[in-house]
Protein backbone atom coordinates (compact mmCIF):
# COMPACT_ATOMS: atom_id res chain seq x y z
CA UNK A 1 0.00 0.00 0.00
CA UNK A 2 1.19 3.76 -0.75
CA UNK A 3 1.01 5.93 1.99
CA UNK A 4 -2.45 5.78 4.09
CA UNK A 5 -4.35 9.01 3.61
CA UNK A 6 -6.89 6.57 5.46
CA UNK A 7 -6.92 5.47 9.42
CA UNK A 8 -9.54 2.91 9.92
CA UNK A 9 -10.11 2.66 13.90
CA UNK A 10 -11.61 -0.65 15.25
CA UNK A 11 -12.31 -2.68 18.41
CA UNK A 12 -14.66 -3.93 20.80
CA UNK A 13 -18.01 -1.52 21.63
CA UNK A 14 -16.39 0.75 24.66
CA UNK A 15 -12.89 0.48 24.01
CA UNK A 16 -13.07 4.99 22.81
CA UNK A 17 -13.37 4.37 19.15
CA UNK A 18 -14.75 7.60 18.92
CA UNK A 19 -13.17 9.56 21.25
CA UNK A 20 -10.03 8.28 19.97
CA UNK A 21 -10.46 8.75 16.40
CA UNK A 22 -11.78 12.23 17.04
CA UNK A 23 -8.48 13.22 18.74
CA UNK A 24 -6.54 11.55 16.33
CA UNK A 25 -7.96 13.38 13.37
CA UNK A 26 -7.35 16.66 15.12
CA UNK A 27 -3.83 16.03 15.54
CA UNK A 28 -3.27 14.92 11.94
CA UNK A 29 -5.40 18.09 10.69
CA UNK A 30 -7.73 15.19 9.14
CA UNK A 31 -11.45 15.24 9.27
CA UNK A 32 -13.27 12.39 11.02
CA UNK A 33 -16.05 9.77 10.20
CA UNK A 34 -17.72 7.85 12.43
CA UNK A 35 -19.46 5.18 9.88
CA UNK A 36 -22.69 4.41 12.51
CA UNK A 37 -23.17 7.97 12.29
CA UNK A 38 -22.66 7.68 8.31
CA UNK A 39 -25.41 4.80 8.46
CA UNK A 40 -27.72 6.39 10.65
CA UNK A 41 -27.73 9.57 8.12
CA UNK A 42 -28.26 7.29 4.94
CA UNK A 43 -31.20 4.98 6.27
CA UNK A 44 -32.57 8.28 8.25
CA UNK A 45 -32.71 6.03 11.56
CA UNK A 46 -31.22 5.33 14.64
CA UNK A 47 -28.77 2.26 15.15
CA UNK A 48 -30.93 0.58 17.33
CA UNK A 49 -33.99 1.51 15.24
CA UNK A 50 -32.56 -0.08 12.24
CA UNK A 51 -31.82 -3.30 14.39
CA UNK A 52 -35.07 -3.16 15.87
CA UNK A 53 -37.19 -2.86 12.75
CA UNK A 54 -35.00 -3.94 9.78
CA UNK A 55 -32.70 -6.65 11.93
CA UNK A 56 -29.18 -7.40 12.28
CA UNK A 57 -28.55 -8.61 8.69
CA UNK A 58 -30.09 -5.63 7.09
CA UNK A 59 -27.91 -3.41 9.56
CA UNK A 60 -24.44 -5.41 8.43
CA UNK A 61 -25.52 -4.98 4.55
CA UNK A 62 -25.51 -1.31 5.21
CA UNK A 63 -22.63 -0.98 7.55
CA UNK A 64 -20.59 -2.98 4.47
CA UNK A 65 -21.85 -0.75 1.74
CA UNK A 66 -21.11 2.30 3.34
CA UNK A 67 -17.55 1.16 4.35
CA UNK A 68 -16.80 0.68 0.84
CA UNK A 69 -18.29 4.43 0.17
CA UNK A 70 -15.41 5.37 2.40
CA UNK A 71 -12.83 4.24 -0.31
CA UNK A 72 -12.98 7.45 -1.96
CA UNK A 73 -12.19 9.41 1.27
CA UNK A 74 -8.75 11.26 1.98
CA UNK A 75 -7.32 12.31 5.00
CA UNK A 76 -9.65 11.01 6.95
CA UNK A 77 -9.73 8.71 10.45
CA UNK A 78 -13.09 6.65 10.35
CA UNK A 79 -14.30 5.25 13.07
CA UNK A 80 -16.26 1.92 13.09
CA UNK A 81 -18.43 0.07 14.78
CA UNK A 82 -17.47 -3.08 16.89
CA UNK A 83 -18.90 -5.27 14.60
CA UNK A 84 -17.54 -3.80 10.99
CA UNK A 85 -14.12 -5.99 10.67
CA UNK A 86 -15.82 -9.44 11.01
CA UNK A 87 -18.34 -9.78 8.47
CA UNK A 88 -17.74 -10.14 4.87
CA UNK A 89 -14.79 -8.86 3.25
CA UNK A 90 -14.83 -5.48 5.17
CA UNK A 91 -11.46 -6.75 7.31
CA UNK A 92 -10.01 -7.09 3.87
CA UNK A 93 -10.91 -3.92 2.60
CA UNK A 94 -9.85 -1.88 5.42
CA UNK A 95 -6.22 -3.33 5.36
CA UNK A 96 -5.79 -2.76 1.47
CA UNK A 97 -7.22 0.90 1.70
CA UNK A 98 -5.91 2.35 5.11
CA UNK A 99 -4.30 2.42 7.99
CA UNK A 100 -5.67 -0.10 10.28
CA UNK A 101 -5.96 0.60 13.88
CA UNK A 102 -7.21 -1.57 17.26
CA UNK A 103 -7.85 -0.36 20.50
CA UNK A 104 -7.48 -3.44 22.41
CA UNK A 105 -8.71 -3.65 26.07
CA UNK A 106 -9.42 -6.22 28.47
CA UNK A 107 -13.20 -7.78 28.90
CA UNK A 108 -13.13 -6.34 32.63
CA UNK A 109 -12.04 -3.03 31.12
CA UNK A 110 -14.54 -2.95 28.43
CA UNK A 111 -17.00 -3.80 31.48
CA UNK A 112 -16.46 -0.73 33.23
CA UNK A 113 -16.70 1.35 30.53
CA UNK A 114 -20.22 0.14 28.87
CA UNK A 115 -22.19 -0.58 32.23
CA UNK A 116 -21.42 3.04 32.18
CA UNK A 117 -22.14 4.13 28.57
CA UNK A 118 -23.64 0.50 27.16
CA UNK A 119 -27.76 1.78 27.53
CA UNK A 120 -27.96 2.64 23.29
CA UNK A 121 -26.21 -0.14 22.27
CA UNK A 122 -28.93 -2.95 21.03
CA UNK A 123 -26.41 -5.37 20.82
CA UNK A 124 -26.55 -5.10 24.81
CA UNK A 125 -30.10 -5.16 25.33
CA UNK A 126 -31.17 -7.02 28.00
CA UNK A 127 -27.73 -8.30 29.10
CA UNK A 128 -27.96 -7.64 32.75
CA UNK A 129 -24.82 -5.87 34.26
CA UNK A 130 -24.00 -9.27 36.50
CA UNK A 131 -23.57 -11.13 33.03
CA UNK A 132 -21.97 -8.27 31.07
CA UNK A 133 -18.43 -9.08 31.42
CA UNK A 134 -18.97 -12.87 30.31
CA UNK A 135 -20.70 -11.36 26.97
CA UNK A 136 -17.84 -9.77 26.19
CA UNK A 137 -15.58 -12.33 26.79
CA UNK A 138 -17.20 -14.58 24.72
CA UNK A 139 -18.15 -12.15 22.07
CA UNK A 140 -14.45 -10.69 21.94
CA UNK A 141 -13.01 -14.12 21.81
CA UNK A 142 -15.58 -14.61 18.63
CA UNK A 143 -14.06 -10.96 17.56
CA UNK A 144 -10.65 -11.02 18.15
CA UNK A 145 -8.71 -12.70 14.89
CA UNK A 146 -10.02 -9.83 13.22
CA UNK A 147 -9.44 -7.07 15.45
CA UNK A 148 -5.79 -8.68 15.73
CA UNK A 149 -5.06 -8.58 12.48
CA UNK A 150 -5.14 -4.67 12.34
CA UNK A 151 -1.82 -3.28 11.30
CA UNK A 152 -1.58 -1.40 14.44
CA UNK A 153 -2.30 -3.05 17.55
CA UNK A 154 -2.56 -0.66 20.71
CA UNK A 155 -2.51 -2.00 24.16
CA UNK A 156 -4.71 1.04 25.44
CA UNK A 157 -3.78 0.00 29.19
CA UNK A 158 -0.20 0.41 28.07
CA UNK A 159 0.13 3.04 25.32
CA UNK A 160 -1.83 6.72 25.79
CA UNK A 161 -2.82 8.85 23.19
CA UNK A 162 0.41 10.50 23.01
CA UNK A 163 2.40 6.99 22.11
CA UNK A 164 -0.44 6.29 19.49
CA UNK A 165 0.47 9.76 17.73
CA UNK A 166 3.90 9.04 17.71
CA UNK A 167 3.63 5.71 16.11
CA UNK A 168 0.83 6.69 13.51
CA UNK A 169 3.32 9.28 12.52
CA UNK A 170 6.00 7.14 11.58
CA UNK A 171 3.31 4.97 9.60
CA UNK A 172 1.61 7.80 7.37
CA UNK A 173 4.34 10.43 6.98
C1 LIG B 1 -21.86 -3.06 17.11
C2 LIG B 1 -21.25 -1.93 17.63
C3 LIG B 1 -21.85 -0.59 17.56
C4 LIG B 1 -22.82 -0.48 16.37
C5 LIG B 1 -23.81 -1.59 16.40
C6 LIG B 1 -23.17 -2.99 16.38
C7 LIG B 1 -21.18 -4.37 17.24
O1 LIG B 1 -20.83 0.41 17.45
O2 LIG B 1 -22.11 -0.53 15.15
O3 LIG B 1 -24.58 -1.43 17.55
O4 LIG B 1 -21.57 -5.32 16.53
O5 LIG B 1 -20.24 -4.48 18.04
P1 LIG B 1 -19.82 0.79 18.66
O6 LIG B 1 -18.70 -0.18 18.64
O7 LIG B 1 -19.38 2.17 18.32
O8 LIG B 1 -20.61 0.72 19.92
Amino acid sequence: MQKADKIYIIGFMGSGKSTTGRRLADFLKWSFVDLDELIEKKAGMKIRDIFSEKGEEYFRLSEAETLKETESFSNAVIATGGGAPCFGENMKFMLENGLTIYLKLPPDKLKDRLAKSGGKRPLLEGIGEDKLEEYISVKLGEREKWYSSAKLIIDCNKTAFNGLCNMVKKLIV
